[in-house]
């Protein structure tokens, strides 16, 4: 496994490989892995001959007020779950060598980035898109891989690629759990044991959201009400946002049809947390 800081390097490195015309996969991440990461590169290790794994805590993409200097970065433990799962290039540039001209270009996605998370977190859209499109100029992969758990994320990359004709395949893997349901995350090193067995009522709340649509209720404010009422009972989870939206364009629905994203953002303590759910009710 090679490591390199410079975008120069990794060009080369990676030029170096399509003459062996092997497929070449991306993972770009914020380092801090966990099995969330990990099933991602699985996925690029099983579909591509070859595979960069990115590190960059993006300042662009964070607030003033949020968490980037306290965001973790165990570089070490990084390397070596990178190494052991087969990652053939870890690319971890510092903050200079991916801005260092100033930046003045910006890569904003309209419309899907007004809804959810986008609503809460002004301009991290626009700081997730600009560093995946650097990224992706610098990789110059053929699949990249993202998360389902950051559902809007993965439409607005989407979305990005295909209206700027850039020459790869988003490809979306599921949201890893753990036991009790709580999606791994990052942020969840900030929560104490009380406050998991909260967290754990986020996917409790959806799962009784799926079985409330699967039971034919269509009807969206009932189930944020039953939602509510998962999410408050213990009394340290301040809601943020839950919302029923289609699938595609991220609009609310009042009227649960068609393809549907019921996605949930919370603060538990110190950590802002997220999760979704995809419902297909099979009806237009
Ligand atoms: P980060 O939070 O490190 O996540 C990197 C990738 O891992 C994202 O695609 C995310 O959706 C995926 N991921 C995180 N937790 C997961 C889980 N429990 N199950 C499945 N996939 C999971 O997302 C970012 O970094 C950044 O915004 C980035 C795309 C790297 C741009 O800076």
């Amino acid at each position: 496994m090679k490591i390199t800081e410079t975008i120069e390097q990794v060009r080369q490195l990676v030029k170096a490989v399509r003459v062996q015309n092997k497929r070449i996969g991306f993972v770009p991440t914020m380092g801090a892995l966990h099995i969330g990461h990990i099933s991602l590169i699985e996925t690029a290790v099983k579909q591509c001959g070859f595979v960069v794994v990115s590190i960059f805590v993006n300042p662009t993409q964070f607030s003033p007020s949020e968490d980037f200097d306290k965001y973790p970065r165990p570089v070490e433990k990084d390397l070596e779950i990178c190494e052991k799962n087969g990652v053939d290039i870890v690319f971890k540039p510092d903050v200079q060598e991916l801005y260092r001209s100033g930046n003045l270009t910006w890569v904003t996605v309209e419309k899907l980035t007004d809804s959810l998370c986008g609503r809460f977190r002004p301009d991290h859209f626009r700081g997730v898109a600009t560093v995946c499109a650097k990224l992706f100029n610098i990789v110059g992969p053929d699949k990249a891989y993202f998360g389902q758990k950051d559902a809007q994320q993965a439409i607005v990359i989407k979305q990005m690629v295909a209206d700027l004709n850039m020459p790869l395949e988003i490809v979306v893997c599921p949201t890893v759990r753990q036991p009790n349901g709580l999606a791994v995350s990052s942020r969840n090193k900030y929560l104490t044991e009380e406050q998991k067995k909260a967290a754990a009522l986020i996917y409790k709340s959806l799962q009784r959201c799926q079985q409330m649509i699967e039971a034919g209720i269509t009807n969206s404010s009932q189930i944020l009400t039953e939602m509510h009422n998962i999410l408050e009972e213990p009394g340290t989870i301040e809601i943020e946002y839950i919302s029923v939206v289609d699938a595609e364009n991220l609009q609310e629905l009042k009227k649960i049809t068609g393809k549907i994203l019921v996605a949930v953002a919370v603060k538990i303590g110190s950590a802002r947390l997220i999760d979704n759910i995809l419902v297909d009710t099979g009806k237009q």
